[in-house]
């Protein structure tokens, strides 16, 4: 870790939990090997302070940048003076830059980072059929990277009914080609089976979907990283089919990441 000094940058992730965040050994990792003279810590907040911190955040003169995540990626998004298109069109934010002026652009990187994760791990989307669990901000995210990739048609199923139809609204809308479906907790007769809630972060919360409807052939992927063997792969891995951890999903932002938060080295410092 770089020594913390009077001229580092600080950057923080926004979580409630935050005891599971990977997101700072992460990039600290990475500024220690490129010379980047900041440290990204966390910022434990729960929702209805949120507000109150981000506007105090603002006038951080050394903040570079946050990270947020559950349950602060879709609140976030109004609280941002700027946001990019695609952080608006799907309706979350998880990664923020501080300009010199003092205003925070937010972008959402997620479903970018989770689709190339997939790519790294063997798994193309394009001409496959998927099955995503949730409408939340990285569900949001998942989904639209998964039209970008090429997905032959898409099925949404989410506790929340009103939010999966109005995700499917808004996908028909950027992709008029693509096959959207409203699911239920069966997962059955899709190739690659996604969980993009939040169930799996916790000891003891149900299930995602029905995981006695899968089968052998079906690719089960995660986007919890710690624990990083949910209940559902465990449960996906005994009915035979390969698992897709959530860990990738990050490895692969991080570059995304680092590049949207304009992270570089002075000149020559860099090893
Ligand atoms: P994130 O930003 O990580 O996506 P989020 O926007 O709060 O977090 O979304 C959480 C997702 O997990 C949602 O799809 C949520 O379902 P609802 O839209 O119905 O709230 C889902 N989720 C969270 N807890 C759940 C539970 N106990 N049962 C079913 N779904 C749950």
């Amino acid at each position: 870790m770089v020594e913390i000094t009077g001229t580092t940058r600080l950057y923080g992730i926004l979580a409630d939990p935050i005891h599971h965040v990977k997101t700072p050994q992460m990039l600290n990792a990475f500024m220690a090997q490129e010379g980047i003279d900041g440290v990204t810590v966390p910022m434990h907040v729960g929702a209805d302070d949120l507000a109150a911190l981000m506007a105090g955040l603002k006038h951080m003169k050394n903040l570079g940048g946050l990270i947020v995540t559950v349950p602060h990626k879709t609140a976030v998004l109004d609280l941002c003076d700027e946001v990019t298109d695609s952080a608006r069109r799907i309706g979350a934010v998880n990664t923020i830059r501080r300009t010199a002026d003092g205003r925070l652009i937010g972008e959402m990187l997620d479903g970018k980072g989770f689709v190339g994760g997939l790519i790294a791990g063997g798994i193309a989307p394009e001409g496959r059929s998927a099955y995503l669990a949730g409408a939340g901000g990285a569900a949001n995210a998942i989904a639209f990277a998964l039209a970008q990739a090429g997905v032959s048609r898409l099925t949404i199923a989410n506790r929340t009914r009103a939010k999966a139809e109005d995700l499917a609204d808004r996908l028909k809308d950027a992709f008029p080609g693509l096959q959207v479906d409203i699911g239920s907790p069966d997962p059955s007769g899709h190739d690659i089976v996604v969980n993009a809630t939040s169930l799996g972060l916790r000891d003891g919360d149900p299930l995602p979907l029905d995981a006695d409807r899968l089968a052998p052939e079906q690719i089960v992927a995660e986007i919890i990283m710690q624990p990083e063997q949910t209940a559902l792969l465990k449960a996906a891995a005994a009915r035979g089919c390969r698992v897709h951890f959530g860990k990738p999903m990050l490895a692969c932002q991080r570059e995304l990441m680092a590049a949207f938060l304009e992270l570089s080295a002075p000149a020559g410092t860099a090893e």
